[in-house]
């Protein structure tokens, strides 16, 4: 499915600061904030979502929502909830984490989709949406988005939007064929950088923002 992102916000999207509503064909994208958590609680219950960024309980989701909220307010950037437009229900997360790859300041690119919706192209558009939305606030910076080696569809996402696989790298998380999480699991690593960005018609501004802790990236899991 091709997504077009309509642009739209709920005021001129160009003179706000970035917390700011998104609107996509059939999303709404809130930064999230503690208001949230009971949503999130409901999103992470979900077994393939569980499975793969879990595990999770009420308390760690509560700890992840609260570094959002925070992440929004000192880095300027973190995660939105997705909700259909039509109906206001829960769809899905996603969006940025400011992070250090390897010592480098980057934005990583995330999507969670809840198990009954997949297969509809929101995690495709929950990422072009980021992409645009980072074109305008963050377009020097950049963008990577990774998963493990064996999460086929986050990769395919991934592909939808142009990214270029670039490696892999090693981090907690799933071994395929192997139960339980890991310190050296094997991720595949797909980036967009400036010069690819300007490709693609991205719009120049000079703004980058404090550096978060990488500790409490999207992809490092709760504890145990
Ligand atoms: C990964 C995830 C976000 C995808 O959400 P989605 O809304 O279904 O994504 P889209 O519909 O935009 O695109 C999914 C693509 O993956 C493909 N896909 C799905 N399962 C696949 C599989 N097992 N192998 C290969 N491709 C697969 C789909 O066919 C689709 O590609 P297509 O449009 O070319 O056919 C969703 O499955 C999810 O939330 N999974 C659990 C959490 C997760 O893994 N998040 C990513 C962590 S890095």
């Amino acid at each position: 499915m091709t997504c077009v992102f309509t642009g739209a916000v709920e005021t001129d999207r160009a003179a706000q600061p970035p917390a700011e509503v998104v609107l996509t064909p059939r999303l709404r994208l809130t930064p999230i904030g503690p208001a949230d958590v009971d949503d999130l609680i409901v999103l992470y219950r979900d077994p393939l979502v569980a499975f793969w960024t879990g595990p999770w309980n009420p308390e760690s989701v509560r700890v992840w929502t609260a570094d959002m909220a925070t992440r929004w307010s000192v880095d300027g950037v973190a995660k939105w909830l997705a909700r259909s437009r039509s109906d206001s229900s829960l769809v899905g997360r996603g969006g940025f984490t400011r992070f250090e790859l390897d010592g480098e300041p980057v934005l990583e690119l995330g999507w969670v989709v809840r198990d009954a919706l997949t297969g509809r192209g929101y995690a495709t558009e929950i990422g072009q949406a980021a992409l645009d939305w980072a074109a305008i606030h963050q377009p020097r910076t950049p963008i990577v988005a990774f998963t493990e080696v064996h999460n086929q569809a986050s990769q395919a996402v991934m592909r939808h939007l142009r990214m270029r696989p670039s490696g892999v790298i090693r981090r907690s998380g799933l071994i395929e064929g192997r139960p339980g999480l890991h310190p050296d699991a094997p991720f595949a690593l797909y980036r967009l950088d400036r010069d690819d960005r300007v490709s693609r018609g991205d719009r120049e501004f000079s703004a980058t923002g404090p550096v978060g802790d990488p500790s409490t990236s999207d992809r490092i899991r709760p504890p145990r």
